[in-house]
Formats: C-alpha cells, structure tokens, sequence
C-alpha cells in the first residue's frame, strides 16, 4: 500500500512521517513517534485507554485514522505537564491513589484535561458523564472521583493566588 507522507502536530510539536492511509493515530503515535502514553485496550472504541485531545476534544485515537489528523492539534497524556511540572491532575492522581496497574490512566487524564479546559468547575454529575467512557480494570473509580476534585480544588486556589 502506497503510504502518505503526512504532518501531525503532537503536543505543540509538527512531526513529519510516511504513514499508510489505513494506519490508526494510535499506531502512529506509539509505533512511529515513540509515544506509547496512550494505550490500546479494547482496539475498537469501547474502553478509553486511547483516549487523546484533537482540536481540544477528547478522542480515541484507536479508532480514528492518523491521515485524518493532519492540521489538527494533538494531545497526549505526555503533553499535559505544564513548563516540566506536573498538571494539578497528575499531583492528584498521585496524592489520592487515582492509580492503580495504571493502564487507564494515560486515558483518564486526557479525559480530565478536556473536561476542566471546556469547564473548570464541573459538577459531580458532570465529572462523572465526562469520564463515563473511559474504563478501569482495577475498577479504582471512587479514588480517581476524589483525584478530579483536589485537582480542580487545586486550580481554583491557584487562580485565587494570582
Ligand atoms: S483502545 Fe481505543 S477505546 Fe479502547
Ligand atoms: S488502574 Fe488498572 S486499569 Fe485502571
């Protein structure tokens, strides 16, 4: 098959690369760029592992062709720490035991990124409709629940802070 020569940009970065017009962004991502953040669960848009940010929305990338992608701003989990420090995200994933095996969670912190940049103080009820595709094996739901809420308690301090 004939592949494409086509450029993504992956967190803030245009990378350039030939790539089948069948092949998957997630494939692109883990096997040309080397970045093997997002994860393949399922393979057919049933788990979230996969999950990345296109042009600010959550996608999963297993199910979504790489050539599609061109021209449109890509996120992975890799991209989300600010200036080389952690999102207030990650520190509460860290802080709450929002992880367990961690294989989903790649998946989850794409989805939690993209609910607080559409709305930084969504309600329960939102939280949970947000992250209600993504699924966890070690079923660490309530942990990852209490994760987003320090996370967006965080950023609400640092915005008071400034
Ligand atoms: S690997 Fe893409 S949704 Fe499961
Ligand atoms: S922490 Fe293991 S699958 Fe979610």
């Amino acid at each position: 098959m004939k592949k494409l020569l086509i450029t993504l940009n992956v967190n803030g970065r245009d990378v350039e690369f030939a790539c089948a017009p069948n092949q998957t962004l997630l494939d692109a991502l883990r096997l040309d760029l080397a970045l093997t953040g997002s994860k393949r669960g399922c393979d057919d848009s049933s788990c979230g592992a996969c999950t990345v940010e296109v042009d600010g929305e959550p996608m999963l990338a297993c199910t979504l062709l790489a050539a599609a992608c061109e021209d449109r701003r890509i996120l992975t989990v890799e991209g989300i720490a600010e200036h080389g420090a952690l999102a207030a995200i990650q520190k509460a994933y860290g802080e709450w035991g929002g992880a367990q095996c961690g294989f989903c969670t790649p998946g989850f912190m794409i989805a939690v990124h993209s609910l607080l940049a559409r709305n930084p103080d969504p309600s329960e009820d939102e939280i949970r409709a947000a992250l209600g595709g993504n699924l966890c094996r070690c079923t660490g739901y309530n942990q990852m629940y209490q994760a987003v809420k320090a996370a967006i308690d965080a950023e609400k301090a640092g915005r008071r802070a400034f």
